[in-house]
Parts: C-alpha cells; structure tokens; sequence
C-alpha cells in the first residue's frame, strides 16, 4: 500500500480509503455485518489505515458499526477517520440540511459517541448549506478543533465559489468530490483549485456505484438505490457497460489487474487526487481493488482511456 500526506495536514493515509455508506440499510440494503467486519480487519491486513463515513449513513448506524469495531478491535490510534455532517436526521421522515452552530456541536458529541472515540481526524461538511451563513459554520469548527474533538477540516460537493466562502473564515484541508472515470466535472475548476490551496481530495463513488468492476453485463436487477438509476436501467446501462467491457477489459488483462483496480489506478494517477474512497462490503471488494494504489499510470494510457471511455459513452 502507498501513503500519503493529506494536503498541509498530518494525516498520512493510504491511496485507497474504505467507505461506509454500504452500511446505510435505505441505500444499499441490509449486508451482512460479519462480512463486513472481515472485510474491515482485511483492508487493515493489507494496509489500509484511511476510513471515510458519515452520520447520516443508516441515520447513525454506519458509525455505530465503526465504532464497536474499533472498541472490540482497540484500534482506533491505528487508523484516521474522516466522518461528516450536514443532514439533520433527528426526524428520520424528514431530513435536513442544517449546519447551524448548535447543531454541529450536538452532532459532533453524537457521531464521537457513536464512534466510541475522543477525535475524529477529518470532519467534513457533507454539502453546502445555503441557509447558514459560513462564519457561523467555522466558529463551531473552530471551537470543536479547540476542544481536541476534531482535527483537521474537509467539504464535500461544493464548487469553488463555496470552497472560497469557508477559507474566508476558516482553513479547509480535504475536498471529496465524485470522480471516476465516467464523471469528470471537477477536474475543471475544483482540482487546479485544491492543487493551488494545497488541498487534499478524496474521490467518492470511485468505482461510479460498482459500474467500474466490469462486473455488470448491463441486463442485472437491483434490489437497492440503484434500480431507479438511470445509469444501471435500460439502453443506457447495457451501453456503459459495453464501454467497459470493450475499453478497460483488455486493458487491465495486459496489466495483470483487476478492473476495479485499474479505475481507481487511474484516479489515483491525477496529481490533485489524494485517495480514492471504495464503498465495500465484503472482503472479496478490498481484496480485489488493493493493487490499484501499486503504480500510476502513463499519461498517454491515463488520456487515452479517458476518451475512449468518454467517446463510447457518448455514442
Ligand atoms: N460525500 C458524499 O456525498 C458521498 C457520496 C457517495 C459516497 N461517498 C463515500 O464514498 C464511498 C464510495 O462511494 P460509493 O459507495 O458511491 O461507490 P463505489 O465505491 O463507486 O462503489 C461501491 C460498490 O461497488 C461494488 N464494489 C466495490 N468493490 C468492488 C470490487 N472489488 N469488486 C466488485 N464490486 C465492488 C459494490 O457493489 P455491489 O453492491 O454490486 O457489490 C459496492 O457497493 C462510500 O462508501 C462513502 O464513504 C460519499
């Protein structure tokens, strides 16, 4: 496994992060927690030391699971935790957003509650909320950071203009985005931007939802949140999956890699890319996406799939 440092952090993470959103019963489905604690212990064999959650996965349940393992396991010094805030799930039926000052303080006792923890490492505004104005959000920042509760700060989903709001008032260190090879959009304003700032940036839905195994023929049924997705129903699923087989296939076969490995290879080769995040379930997941982090590719291979996949899609 590689390591890296997290922009002007000192957090040195492994280039592969393991997600936990699989452990949110609404989105995914109920898996099998015993698979998913081996799979945990397994990423940790192999080197894995960077967890990213949030307390809105499974409404405080992700980071429940997290945290009996890391209590059973006593190995919560071992390995850096990123978990977010943003979804105010006191109401289940009715969710959200809310980063009013109170409002973090409470959510940040819960989540280090729920994570049988005293810090959390990385603790990320999960998207932008236009309703309360960013000063409001650093100050419950910065008094948590104060505390010793949390210890570095990171955003998700925002654009540069909202990046900019929060730096006006507080340092912001990581940025997670969606990326692969299939969504592009940061690539940009938001990744010249994180490079500039020397901010950290890790990917999620690196694998666009399990699309990027090469697993799917493009004619499979989902029981979870992916059955209404546009992306893996009709002509359109049958056709990205086509791309894959065609484009990545032949490509990770000569490289002696899996699919999955050589998607995230290929994020992880960006410059502004700190880790990709893979939302696993079981141990068979980490297991077969573990080399992705080995090497980088070559610029010309990196470009060259980049089109090839955006040009098969587009057909
Ligand atoms: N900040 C945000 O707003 C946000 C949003 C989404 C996700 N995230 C974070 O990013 C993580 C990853 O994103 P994601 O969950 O959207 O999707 P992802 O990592 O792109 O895909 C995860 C899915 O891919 C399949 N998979 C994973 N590894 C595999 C392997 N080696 N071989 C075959 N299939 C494999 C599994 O699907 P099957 O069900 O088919 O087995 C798994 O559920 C999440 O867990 C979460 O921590 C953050």
């Amino acid at each position: 496994m590689k390591y890296i440092q997290i922009g002007k952090t000192d957090l040195i993470v492994s280039r592969i992060c393991f997600g936990c959103w699989q452990l949110s019963p609404k989105f995914w489905g109920n898996i099998s927690l015993d698979e998913w604690n081996l799979a945990l212990k397994k990423a940790m064999e192999l080197g894995i030391n960077f967890i990213d959650t949030a307390d809105a996965y499974g409404d405080g349940f992700a980071e429940t699971v997290l945290g009996n393992f890391l209590e059973k396991l006593g190995c919560r010094k071992n390995l850096i935790i990123a978990t977010k805030f943003y979804w105010n799930f006191t109401d289940p039926q009715n969710r959200y957003p809310d980063t009013g000052y109170d409002y973090i303080i409470k959510e940040c006792e819960a989540s280090l509650k729920r994570l049988k923890t005293d810090y959390i490492d990385l603790y990320q505004i999960h998207a932008w909320d236009p309703l309360t104005k960013p000063d409001e959000v650093s100050a419950a920042m910065t008094l948590l950071k104060k505390q010793g509760k949390i210890r570095w700060v990171g955003v998700s989903n925002m654009n540069v203009h909202q990046m900019n709001m929060y730096l006006k008032y507080m340092d912001i260190e990581c940025f997670q985005p969606l990326y692969n090879i299939l969504d592009r959009d940061v690539e940009k304003q938001e990744f010249p931007f994180c490079l500039e700032k020397k901010i950290g940036v890790i990917t999620y839905s690196s694998l666009a939802r399990g699309l990027l195994t090469g697993k799917y023929k493009g004619n499979e049924k989902f029981q979870d949140s992916r059955a209404n997705h546009p992306r893996f129903t009709g002509e359109n699923f049958k056709k990205i999956c086509i791309s894959i087989n065609n484009v990545l296939m032949p490509i990770a076969e000569k490289m002696d890699i899996t699919v999955a490995e050589l998607a995230l290879r290929w994020i992880l080769t960006h410059p502004a890319v700190t880790s990709a995040i893979v939302g696993i379930k079981k141990p068979e997941h980490i297991e077969t996406v573990i080399r992705a982090a080995d090497d980088i590719l070559e610029t010309r291979l990196w470009h060259s799939i980049a089109s090839k996949m955006s040009s098969a899609y587009d057909k």
